[in-house]
């Protein structure tokens, strides 16, 4: 007979999964909290073989984000499409995407991931951990072309932005160090060396060059591993993982526009 030894109030399992060949795919919908109090659902699907995770929701204001954590390359994507503003001129939607370095701590393993149950679907999660917010100068292009060798998801995840591919050069000097080419990296504008940009929110001219701001709100991310104690029928104790930690992060992304046409939404309110 087989049985999880699960504590009570244990809401996660990480469950072995029989009739799961590789490569292992999962699909985990999560009811999750917004910032501005509305629900959403979270989509979490995990690839234990190709060794990603994505994570992708809707806003209230109909912005679709999504959250890509590529282990192979230590690189994690933001893409976020932003509904237009039609009677300004804009087109239908707007896509950016950031990309910066995935650290360890940052989400589970792709294995545990794809492993992830929840006992109850209907209730609304709220992390159990709140981890600020991160203020990133987003200060590189990335060339759509070449960074299939960054990541060989910026493909599919960032067509819609090729002209929008941002970067910081505090991760540039660390993958120049492993051999990435430098020809797909170009280093933008920054108000150092440009006194005339400002940030796009105190410009007042549409068609002027500005630096513009995303806040970005991940409020459920699967952070870390929790383990659990066992005593098997000699007394010997062991520890198994047994569920998950689950963490709130948020970022500032701040970049380069050619106009502030570019930036719309933010705006001195
Ligand atoms: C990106 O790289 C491709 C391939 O080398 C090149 O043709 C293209 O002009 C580059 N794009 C920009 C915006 O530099």
């Amino acid at each position: 007979m087989f049985s999880l030894a699960v504590p009570r109030n244990v809401l996660w399992l990480l469950v072995p999964l029989f009739g799961c060949w590789l490569p292992c795919l999962s699909d985990l919908k999560v009811l999750v909290r917004l910032e501005d109090g509305q629900v959403t659902e979270e989509n979490i699907q995990a690839d234990s073989e190709k060794d990603y995770i994505t994570l992708e929701f809707k806003k209230t204001d109909g912005t679709f984000v999504t959250y890509l954590a590529d282990f192979k390359q230590d690189v994690k994507i933001f893409r976020v499409l932003i509904l237009g503003e039609l009677e300004r001129g804009q087109s239908q939607f707007q896509a950016l995407c950031f990309i910066t370095r995935l650290h360890s701590n940052e989400i589970i393993p792709s294995e545990s991931m794809s492993k992830l149950r929840q006992k109850n679907p209907h209730a609304v999660r709220q992390a159990e951990e709140t981890r600020g917010t991160d203020t990133i100068q987003m200060d590189v292009a990335v060339n759509f072309t070449k960074g299939v060798q960054l990541s060989p998801h910026i493909h599919n995840i960032c067509a819609e932005a090729k002209e929008a591919i941002y970067t910081r050069q505090e991760d540039v000097r660390l993958w120049l160090e492993r051999g990435i080419d430098a020809s797909m990296f170009e280093v933008l504008p920054q108000p150092s060396s440009l006194p005339s940009l400002h940030p796009c929110k105190v410009c007042n001219q549409d068609w002027k060059p500005c630096i513009c701001s995303y806040h970005l709100g991940l409020e459920w991310v699967p952070c870390s591993l929790k383990y659990c104690k066992n005593r098997d029928s000699s007394g010997k104790m062991s520890s198994y993982r047994c569920g998950i930690r689950s963490c709130q992060k948020a970022y500032n992304f701040h970049f380069y526009v050619t106009q502030k046409q570019l930036c719309l939404w933010d705006e001195e309110t």
